[in-house]
């Protein structure tokens, strides 16, 4: 299994930490445009092995895709990121051109490509590559509510005063700060609502901070933030290498799901060897369903500004 992850910055290493770490591919490929920064990147990590235990080769590349030939996954985290007081929608401009050069080199070098979107404004570049690239929506996937999930499962368990692995719970809908979408009347704690135990203020509390959580962390660290962003990444990544068939709320092509049509937004999916191999329908509330064509709005409006 070959995975190769464009952009050895913050996010891109983190990424391919996790995946070493995890050892379930034979091979690693880290590309940046930034001369000699991949290679760095990959020695570095080289150099954990012994002390992580895996036996995953990274291999760094300048900009060079002729090492990422036959690619079984690849994820794109190259880009520019958010600065404090910035939204994700204000990256387009320098991002979509990244990667739509990154995705036409990647498939050209890996035509069986499964491609893995996580730079942002993150559902807006996975329209992108579906507009650009013609790839089946199987094999485009894009990175951010498995992400936003972790985070709600985070402010629910200090809510909760629980531990993390209690808790179970899922955000859909764009991944922007305000077009997540929390499943709060979802989430549970061991199989009991949420709602048993937390007042509908505090869970409105717990909504509103997931929502902000990348933008908190971009304040805090002046830049956003990458050990979350990779595990969630490496997350998706290992669920399609072996075929797990795993359920994440990703960004897919919407064709009448969800009442939705012509954009990317963030649905439970069904991860194998394939890809998106289903896209699960959940039943929403009205509520939930307003919420949902709201950020739906929200993602389109920015689609509207890509130059297709
Ligand atoms: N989807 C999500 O949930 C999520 C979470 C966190 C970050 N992000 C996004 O991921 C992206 C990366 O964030 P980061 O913190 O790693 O940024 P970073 O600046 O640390 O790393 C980006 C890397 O991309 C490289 N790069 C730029 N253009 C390139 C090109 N044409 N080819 C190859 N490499 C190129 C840069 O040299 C840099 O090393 C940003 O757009 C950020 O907003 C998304």
């Amino acid at each position: 299994m070959k995975v190769t992850v464009v952009g050895a910055g913050a996010v891109g290493a983190s990424c391919a930490e996790y995946i070493a770490i995890k050892n379930f591919a034979s091979e690693v490929v880290v590309l940046d445009i930034k001369e000699g920064y991949a290679e760095g990147k990959a020695m570095d990590l080289m150099q954990t092995a012994s002390l992580n235990g895996f036996d995953t080769k990274i291999v760094g590349s300048t900009n060079d895709y002729s090492k990422t030939a036959d690619s079984d996954i690849a994820v794109i985290t190259s880009g520019i990121p958010r600065k404090p007081g910035m939204t994700r929608e204000e990256l387009i401009g320098i991002n979509a051109g990244i990667v739509k050069t990154v995705s036409e080199n990647l498939i050209k070098h890996s035509p069986n490509v499964i491609l893995v979107v996580v730079s942002n404004p993150m559902d807006t570049m996975t329209y992108l590559v579906h507009k650009t690239t013609g790839l089946p929506r199987n094999r485009i996937i894009g990175m951010g509510g498995a992400l936003d999930s972790a985070r709600f499962k985070y402010r629910l368990a200090e809510a909760l005063e629980a531990p993390i692995s209690d808790v179970d719970g899922m955000v859909i809908g764009g991944h922007s700060d305000t077009g997540m979408v929390p499943l709060t009347a979802h989430a549970t704690r061991n199989s009991v609502k949420v709602s048993e135990f937390l007042s509908e203020e505090r869970l409105e509390q717990v909504a509103a901070d997931t929502k902000v959580g990348g933008a908190t962390l971009t304040k805090l660290l002046g830049t956003s933030a990458w050990y979350a962003p990779g595990a969630a990444v490496s997350g998706l990544v290992q669920a399609i290498a072996c075929d797990q068939k795993k359920m994440f709320p990703c960004s897919t092509l919407l064709e009448g799901e969800y009442g939705l049509n012509d954009l990317c937004i963030g649905v439970p999916v069904i991860l194998g060897k394939n890809g998106i191999e289903k896209i699960v329908e959940i039943k929403l509330s009205d509520a939930e369903k307003a919420k949902m064509q709201e950020s739906a709005a929200g993602v389109s409006k920015t689609n509207g500004l890509l130059e297709l």
